[in-house]
């Protein structure tokens, strides 16, 4: 990373894609992946990490971007909500949502489908308790939440998650009482 002038050239990838870019010390991470990047379906709501309108993954880890300073995540491998699908094909969480009416305007959506996903690929098959735990860093205006909890079971229903767990996951699920 250099920097000069209150600017930092930064390298991230960005759905899959290498860029290098001139950013404000002073940007939030969301309004690098917005401004400078042209991402715009990760959205600005609170700006205080209580939305959730702003998730992003940063280097596999479901991150809040408007907690983060841009010019910190040089490096970085980053996927947005426009890198989830494989060009027309949807998730499953995707499909699920749209098929189960998981959302209406689409404000909080990044936070709902990258919570949702990060919840099935260490549980696939959750309770709706679980589903709402997962789901709590997210506000949603519009849908009362019941459409969300519903799409997020029926992703489970519709795919099969166990491949995505993390190894001690799967142990658990194999065994899971394990006596050590
Ligand atoms: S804008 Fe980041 S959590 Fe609300
Ligand atoms: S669908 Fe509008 S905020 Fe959730």
């Amino acid at each position: 990373m250099g920097s000069s002038d209150g600017y930092a050239t930064i390298t991230v990838t960005v759905n899959g894609d290498r860029q290098t870019v001139s950013v404000d010390v002073r940007k939030a991470l969301v309004d690098v992946i917005r401004e400078d990047l042209g991402l715009t379906g990760t959205h600005v709501g609170c700006r205080t990490g209580d939305c959730g309108a702003c998730t992003v993954r940063l280097d596999g880890a479901v991150t809040k971007s408007c907690l983060r300073f841009g010019a910190s995540v040089d490096g970085s491998e980053i996927t947005t909500v426009e890198g989830l699908s494989d060009g027309d094909t949807l998730t499953p969480v995707q499909q699920a949502f749209w098929d189960e009416y998981g959302f209406q305007c689409g404000y909080c959506l990044p936070g709902m489908l990258f919570c949702s996903t990060e919840l099935l690929e260490n549980n696939p098959t959750p309770t709706d308790d679980e589903i709402r735990h997962a789901i709590n860093g997210n506000l949603c205006r519009c849908t009362g939440y019941t459409g969300i909890v519903r799409a997020v079971r029926h992703a489970a229903a519709i795919a099969d998650f166990t491949a995505a767990m993390p190894a001690e996951s799967t142990t658990a699920l194999l065994d899971p009482m394990p006596t050590n």
